[in-house]
């Protein structure tokens, strides 16, 4: 009897963090498209669809290397907050490194949308 509640309470535990963690996958990327190149000084047209509207807030982050599970953050370029805006205009800093980036929306859930890759070149 012990055993079935813990397990129960358990099950009752994963659905609440569950619920709690989906904002953020509601969040999908429409700008850039894939490799596209923009060059230092240039401005970026950051968007994404928001299927969802209500949240509290959340950080919009380049990353680089792999777009994985684990992701490198490589610096944050905004904080978003209510009214969330479903686009962020983004001027790439004259002596920005030149690589390859994505963008990823976080609320520090393990639900992160990312971008497709681009480049800095
Ligand atoms: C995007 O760029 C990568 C690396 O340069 C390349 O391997 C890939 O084929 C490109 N994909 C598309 C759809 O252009
Ligand atoms: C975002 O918020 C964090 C934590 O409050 C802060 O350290 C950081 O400087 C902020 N970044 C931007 C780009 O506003």
């Amino acid at each position: 009897m012990v055993i079935l509640l813990s397990h129960q309470l358990s099950l009752a535990c994963i659905a609440l963090a569950a619920a709690s963690l989906v904002s953020a996958a509601e969040f999908a990327f429409t700008e850039p498209k894939l490799n596209t190149t923009y060059h230092p000084g240039d401005t970026v047209n950051i968007q994404w669809h928001d299927y969802d509207g209500t949240k509290p807030t959340a950080s919009l982050w380049l990353g680089t290397g792999q777009r994985a599970l684990h992701w490198h953050p490589y610096k944050i370029i905004a904080n978003l907050t209510e009214p969330f805006p479903t686009s962020y205009t983004w001027s790439i800093p004259k002596n920005f490194k030149k690589q390859r980036y994505y963008l990823v929306i976080t609320n520090e859930t393990p639900y992160q949308p990312k971008s497709d890759y681009f480049f800095v070149a």
